[in-house]
């Protein structure tokens, strides 16, 4: 048996491939393929299955794209009309050489969610790996609200089921492969073990271990995040994605070039550090880190408009690139030629973002009422410490709430490390707040300087 997990960094989602002698399945792939081809073609296998555990919200699926490439066919739950592929039932079974592939109805995550049981026949008729999709993950359970929040309960309900009467009664030993690790916007606290087994998460896992009730009453008080880029995602993958872009590296744009795609409305996004940018960026641009693209672009970014890169060295671009096309931003405009510096060589005008260190904004708070903005998450706002006198709005949602942010007082905006206070000043400098500083280090600099924290 041959077994890959695929991690998609950034979006935290893990794809799969399995085989047996010749024969593959890939389970929820994600929109750049190549890489299920890649192995396929180094170990002699002909992929022969796609299976796809729910229809996925967070990235473009990569079915049909894969099935393009080799003509395998692409399996879907029944509970849900798809433009493509095929229904499935509770009960269906698959052969791969030695391997036997079991179709478990798993709702709750979503109404056609499925899980799929793995056998190998050749060694056991006991049941080996489960691949789970968005129900089960280390250390937590999927979410429950896509259908709003008025459905939430009870599909709480069917998702504790699920796990409980159809995953768990597979044997403690049966390794669970969920469709997403720790970061995931799909999973509150997911655990950092990239597999888990079906008796380990019966005995750590937090919400199993609540019980049904308690997980059901806990989980209505619950409101995770919904990106907006969510919306197009569900459509695309229930009716069949676009074809992605042929190239994945971003073309070279002359600073002439760049600006004209500023005057034609195109987004331009510095992924350089918040330092960088603090120091000298092209007016307008959202700052926005490498490592931060995959969980903040969905919430800032518009797919009308194309996209144009800032780096300093234009290096690891086709990640970048990778990242965007996943979560189906196909209008990347390209890179600014020679980065940067090329802009400010040109002499060109550059912004700058006031930024403070923790000290300063401590003498800063004292003398001036500044509206002092904390935009970490929810879950953090609430569970941890934060600085005196501070508002909360996340950065995912500071374009919605951008009524509550005063532009007649000095806004400071700060985080848990200052990348996302970057990211919210950017925005806000966007839109049209001229007095906005970032406090470089977040509230890690803050805590750790000594300054005074309050819950
Ligand atoms: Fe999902």
């Amino acid at each position: 048996m041959l077994f890959r997990q695929v991690v998609s960094e950034g979006l935290a989602h893990y794809s799969y491939l399995i085989a047996s002698g010749t024969g593959a399945a890939v389970i929820d792939p994600r929109r750049d393929c190549d890489i299920y081809l890649e192995i396929a073609r180094n170990n002699g296998l002909s992929i022969r299955h796609i299976f796809e555990t729910h229809r996925n919200e967070d990235y473009v699926t990569g079915s049909t794209a894969l099935k393009e490439a080799c003509g395998a066919e692409i399996w879907h739950g029944r509970q849900m009309d798809f433009a493509f592929g095929n229904p499935v039932q509770e009960g269906d079974r698959f052969t791969l050489g030695t391997l036997e592939i079991l179709v478990l109805e798993t709702p709750g995550h979503t109404e056609e969610s499925i899980s799929l049981v793995v056998r190998d026949l050749a060694v056991s008729p006991d049941p080996f790996m489960v691949f789970c999709g968005d129900t089960l993950f280390a250390g937590e359970i999927g979410r429950t609200d896509f259908y709003g929040l008025s459905r939430n309960a009870e599909m709480a309900q069917k998702i504790f089921d699920s796990i409980t009467t159809k995953i768990l009664t597979l044997g403690d030993g049966v390794i669970i492969c969920p469709a997403h690790g720790p970061g995931s916007i799909c999973g509150g606290a997911i655990a950092e073990h990239p597999l888990t087994t079906a008796g380990y998460e019966r005995l750590s896992n937090p919400r199993l271990k609540m019980g049904r009730d308690a997980f059901i009453a806990h989980r209505v008080t619950e409101s995770p995040y919904t990106p907006r880029y969510f919306r197009r995602m569900e459509a695309w993958n229930r009716n069949g994605p676009p074809r992605a872009p042929a190239d994945y590296y971003p073309r070279p744009l002359s600073v002439g070039a760049l600006e004209t795609a500023l005057r034609d409305g195109c987004q331009v996004v510095d992924i350089r550090s918040p330092t960088s940018f603090a120091g000298g960026h092209i007016r307008g641009s959202i700052s926005l880190w490498r490592r931060g693209i995959s969980g903040f672009a969905g919430f800032v970014l518009e797919y009308e408009n194309p996209i144009a890169l800032v780096d300093d060295f234009n290096t690891g671009l086709e990640e970048v690139s990778r990242q965007f096309i996943r979560m189906g931003y196909d209008t990347i405009a390209g890179t600014l030629s020679g980065g940067f510096g090329s802009w400010a060589s040109a002499g060109k005008e550059i912004a700058m973002l006031p930024s403070c260190t923790a000290p300063h904004l401590a003498e800063r708070l004292n003398r001036e009422p500044a509206f002092l903005l904390d935009v970490r998450h929810g879950d953090t706002w609430r569970s941890s410490m934060h600085i005196p006198g501070a508002h909360h709005i996340y950065v995912g949602e500071i374009l919605q709430h951008l009524d509550e942010i005063p532009k007649d007082r000095p806004v400071i905006t700060y985080c848990d490390a200052g990348f996302k206070g970057s990211l919210a000043a950017s925005l806000l400098s966007r839109n049209g707040y001229n007095n906005v500083t970032n406090l470089l280090g977040g509230m890690a600099a803050w805590t750790r300087a000594g300054f005074e924290t309050v819950p």
